[in-house]
């Protein structure tokens, strides 16, 4: 049986050990060592009962107050560390509100199709209606019905992709530009005509800088009483000034198409220098921009309108080319490679 003096020893050294534990597993362990049922204070309360009266008393008295000041520390030690350990698991699992979210790609449309829309919108102001038809399409639409004559070099299989190669009423292929739409819309409406009609046309070419197999072109259509050249030079100064900013001057330099006569090319001066000469128009201070030309009587003809009361002129501009020029991008390919480092630049 320890003696009161012993028990207070024993007490003070384990109210050292209690105030040094440093987590609530430790505090735990020197619990039941000091006040558990093995414990020298629990062996004295135990052994109290054995005792003469006056032990009984005097050791009784200080169980008591040695357990009630070690159970006090126990008790204060542990709301301590607790508090500490809740402390340090919020910290731990602390969510943070403010770090920015992962925001899912932003998609935008295709710059060649941005092309499209703006080049649709600048006629659809100007009252033009909007002309879809079909790609893959007949040699009459493509070539015949446009003038061409039966030994056009365009028609070889080597310039384009036949489904179907032969003259008309055979062939069938993919269609080399979107003046087959003159065509098909010639044959389903009477004048007045005014239509643009953009789209995919295919050629038989080999992939480089400047050409791909596919691109895209806009076609325009006016047929109506009195249309004359003047009408398509204003028409064209319009599109000019609204596409690459106000002031263009244009050129029309003769050309040959076999669906109008007379047919011209078209230069605008070039957006960037204003004519100078700059990177963008190659130093010439004009840039290339399309083909057009009054609608040849034949054609108007073979859609079975009368040459002598309706006259008209048409145009066709590449789209993937005035993107180029209005962005220099260098390269026609990367309209259709995709790759979303390019397209990304022009959202
Ligand atoms: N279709 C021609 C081409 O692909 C472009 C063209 C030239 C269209 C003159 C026209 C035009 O409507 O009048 O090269």
């Amino acid at each position: 049986m320890p003696s009161p003096d012993e028990l207070r020893a024993f007490a003070d050294a384990a109210l050292t050990r209690l105030d040094g534990a440093e987590n609530s597993a430790t505090l735990d362990a020197i619990e039941v060592e000091t006040l558990g049922a093995r414990s020298p204070v629990t062996e004295a309360r135990r052994s109290l009962k054995d005792a003469d009266a006056d032990t009984r008393r005097t050791l009784g008295r200080v169980v008591n107050e040695v357990t009630a000041r070690l159970t006090a520390k126990v008790e204060q030690r542990r709301l301590l560390l607790e508090e500490a350990e809740r402390d340090a698991l919020l910290a731990g699992e602390r969510l943070d509100m403010t770090l920015p979210g992962r925001s899912p790609g932003r998609g935008a449309v295709h710059l060649v199709r941005q092309i499209w829309d703006e080049v649709v919108d600048i006629f659809v102001g100007l009252g033009y209606t909007v002309a879809s038809g079909p790609e893959i399409d007949t040699d009459y639409h493509n070539f015949k019905a446009l003038n061409y004559p039966d030994a056009h070099p365009a028609r070889l299989e080597t310039d384009t992709l036949y489904i179907r190669h032969g003259d008309d009423p055979e062939g069938v292929l993919l269609r080399t530009q979107t003046s087959t739409m003159q065509v098909r819309w010639m044959e389903e409406h009477e004048p007045p005509v005014y239509i643009v009609s953009p789209g995919r046309v295919y050629r038989r070419e080999t992939t480089d800088a400047t050409h791909t197999p596919v691109f895209h072109q806009m076609e325009g259509l006016a047929v109506d009483t009195s249309i004359t050249f003047a009408d398509l030079k204003g028409t064209l100064q319009h599109m000019a000034d609204q596409f690459f900013g106000p002031g263009r001057r244009l050129q029309f330099v003769p050309n040959f198409f076999p669906f109008t006569e007379p047919s011209a090319e078209m230069h605008v001066s070039c957006f960037a220098c204003d004519g100078s000469g700059c990177r963008v128009c190659g130093q010439t201070g004009w840039i290339e921009l399309l083909g057009c030309g009054m609608v040849d009587p034949n054609v108007l003809e073979n859609v079975g309108y009368d040459p002598a009361g309706v006259s008209g002129f048409a145009f066709g501009m590449g789209l993937d080319r005035m993107a180029m020029i209005r962005y220099e991008v260098p390269e026609l390919r990367h309209f259709f490679t995709s790759d979303l480092r390019v397209l990304e630049q022009f959202r």
